[in-house]
């Protein structure tokens, strides 16, 4: 039996009177793609969120490699959760005042307290890897949208966790771009054993990169499984939504909150 990297059960979340998340409960094993996807709105960067503390829910657990994410105690228990799993944020989220190579650095040297030459030394392997040579003394508003998204990758292999949560890591990326960020996932799972939790759009790079895809509607996980058993899916809603259909159960309940 597989380790479980992330344990999520019976996850409940609104905001005022909206239900985000009416029940949610899946496992991601270690060293495992776990793909979410889900229309736009169903609360895939909120369950992101939850899962990386930076949300509460309002119930359910999680667990990260055995932390209770909503109940970390001792600030040794804090550090331990910050060095498991780290969250690429859908915008990238950098600091502007700062250049690229210290956006990547920042946590080596302000947390771990490196030496700044060491530390960007690290940064440039990490930004060569996404194909970000030489953009070091840049600051991010001389980056574009995809550039500042793999910025933010490189970030986030740089603090070196064991799990990674990646959102939307290739919306605003070229197909090219896409593969070489796909392939940079895969060689995470394979080469430095990492779990790695995705929130895509991108039906076919999931299909490439996934070891199991997650469909998130209505508050709810409709189906998990193998790209194959997702392809062959005989739920409307996860046929509605790989194939792209503009008619379907996900346009009626869209139709249905409008009216
Ligand atoms: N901090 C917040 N306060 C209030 N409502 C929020 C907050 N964050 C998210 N929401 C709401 O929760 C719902 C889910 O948002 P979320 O950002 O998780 O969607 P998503 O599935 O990631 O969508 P997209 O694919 O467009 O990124 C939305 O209706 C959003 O308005
Ligand atoms: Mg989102």
């Amino acid at each position: 039996m597989k380790e479980k990297a992330i344990v999520v059960e019976n996850l409940k979340k609104s905001f005022g009177k909206k239900e985000v998340h009416k029940g949610i409960t899946f496992t991601v094993y270690d060293r495992e793609v776990f793909v979410v996807m889900g229309p736009s709105g169903t609360g895939k960067s909120v369950l992101l969120k939850q899962i990386a503390g930076l949300i509460k829910p309002d119930s359910g657990k999680i667990t990260v490699y055995g932390i209770d994410v909503l109940n970390l105690k001792r600030e040794e228990e804090v550090e331990r959760f910050r060095e498991t799993l780290t969250y690429v944020f859908q915008s990238g989220a950098l600091f502007d005042s700062y250049p690229v190579w210290y956006n990547v650095a920042f946590y080596l040297i302000e947390k771990k307290g490196l030496k700044e030459k060491e530390a960007r030394e690290k940064a440039d392997y990490y930004l060569s890897l996404l194909g970000l040579s030489g953009t070091q003394d840049l600051y991010p508003s001389e980056l574009s949208g995809g550039m500042r998204k793999r910025v933010a990758v490189a970030r986030a292999l740089c603090m070196n966790p064991k799990c990674i949560l990646f959102d939307e890591p290739t919306s605003g990326l070229d197909p090219v771009m896409t593969a070489i960020l796909d392939r940079l996932i895969l060689k995470l799972r394979d080469d430095f054993n990492k779990t790695c939790v995705v929130v895509s759009h991108d039906v076919k790079s999931a299909f490439r990169i996934a070891d199991r895809i997650a469909i998130l509607f209505d508050g709810r996980i409709v189906e998990v499984g193998t790209p194959e058993e997702i392809k062959r899916s005989q739920n409307p809603i996860v046929k509605q939504f790989i194939n792209g259909e503009p008619e379907g159960p996900i346009t009626e309940l869209l139709e249905q909150r409008d009216g």
